[in-house]
């Protein structure tokens, strides 16, 4: 993805040499773009869970990476594995929902399982998280091509008209290493010449919508409108809406989604007026230990300042603001499920999938 005419990707190493972590730092997008560097597995746990980067895919790159770094740690502070196990813990536990942390975790952990030195281990642990950032951003890349047609059928309908697109939190590339889930399929439609206008929900408390997926927009020339979280109920009823594409942090066998907070009301406006409604996710995303979501799916709840302030711009500071009374007790639920009954389908980087237990498995399992 291109910033300023420059190719990003959003987490990355520079040299060969056991090197450090680049990431792109979101908590201050759209206002400034500052580059991270991240040297030892704390760093990263903390980048995580304070979410200097966040979205699904990333997390779970990241935490490959973190793994990497712990090894790293360890050879270079003279600590055994035992130390590795502690810091794989660690970032295991700073963001619950998204299960990409997880399995991430899992294959940098079992490629660096047995009788290896530390130095091995920290090769191969680097090594993998960069297969895996890699892999991240071709499935993301197949998602757009998954998902084209979807775009191209409401456009031929609509004799060319723009499809007009609603997506809730930012499912674009800064939440993947590259590409993203639910933007990959209008960045690719957009860039084929057909006309997209892409509803952008605000997303609160983080304001990953406003802050992040209309920036990403912008930079693509894809138009777009911010919206306030509530008005697409609005939109859908009026006519204003012809497909939902969100992305998902975790889907249970049965297709039950969990996403960002806010989605399902999303999605239970859409079924009310007949728009469908589409999840983006690569397989990574979906958990087949869990044979449905709902009260199964771990829901994280943060910190409740993320409710009572606001973040922005103010006279060029970056400054938060409180916006309820000094002493307004707040809960800050990060996500929510949204039942496979309402979802149209899954687009993933191997097709397209109707969201039941029998279809997500023969494409997927
Ligand atoms: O809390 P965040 O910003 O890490 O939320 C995760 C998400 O990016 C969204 O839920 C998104 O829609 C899922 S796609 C990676």
């Amino acid at each position: 993805m291109r910033v300023a005419n420059q190719y990003f990707r959003t987490i990355w190493v520079d040299d060969e040499n056991l090197p450090d972590v680049h990431i792109i730092d979101q908590r201050f997008l759209p206002h400034q773009f500052k580059v991270e560097i991240i040297s030892t597995y704390k760093q990263m746990a903390i980048a995580i869970k304070e979410m200097h980067l966040r979205g699904a895919g990333l997390i779970g790159v990241a935490g490959a990476f973190g793994v990497y770094l712990a090894y790293r740690d360890a050879l270079t502070s003279n600590q055994t594995v035992n130390f590795v196990q502690k810091a794989i813990s660690e970032i295991l536990s700073t963001r619950p929902t998204a299960v990409n942390l997880k399995w991430a975790i899992g294959i940098v952990a079992s490629k660096t399982d047995g009788n290896l030195t530390l130095e091995e281990k920290t090769r191969i642990a680097l090594e993998t998280a960069k297969r895996l950032a890699d892999s991240d951003a071709e499935n993301c890349r197949l998602i757009g091509e998954n998902g084209l047609p979807l775009i191209e059928a409401i456009s031929r309908n609509k004799k060319g008209d723009a499809v007009n697109i609603l997506t809730h939190c930012n499912a674009g590339w800064l939440a993947f290493t590259d590409y993203g889930s639910a933007l990959s399929p209008i960045y690719l439609a957009h860039r084929k010449g057909i006309r997209v206008h892409v509803w952008v929900d605000e997303t609160r408390p983080r304001n990953q919508g406003a802050a992040l997926t209309a920036w990403e927009l912008l930079n693509e020339g894809v138009p777009h409108t911010l919206i306030a979280d509530n008005t697409g109920g609005h939109l859908m009823q009026n006519g204003m809406v012809d497909l939902v594409i969100t992305g998902a942090d975790r889907i249970a066998a049965n297709g039950d989604t969990a996403n960002k907070i806010g989605t399902y009301l999303k999605a239970l406006a859409a079924h009310d007026n007949g728009i469908p409604f589409y999840v983006a996710a690569p397989s990574s995303t979906f958990d087949f230990s869990l044979d449905s979501g709902m009260g199964k799916i771990p829901i994280e709840e943060r910190a409740a300042n993320e409710v009572r302030y606001v973040s922005g711009l103010y006279n060029g500071h970056l400054v938060d603001v409180l916006i309820c009374p000094d002493n307004t007790p707040a809960v800050n639920y990060g996500f929510d499920v949204t039942p496979a009954r309402l979802i149209a389908g899954f687009i993933t980087e191997k097709g397209i999938v109707n969201p039941n237990s029998y279809a997500i498995s023969n494409l997927l399992h």
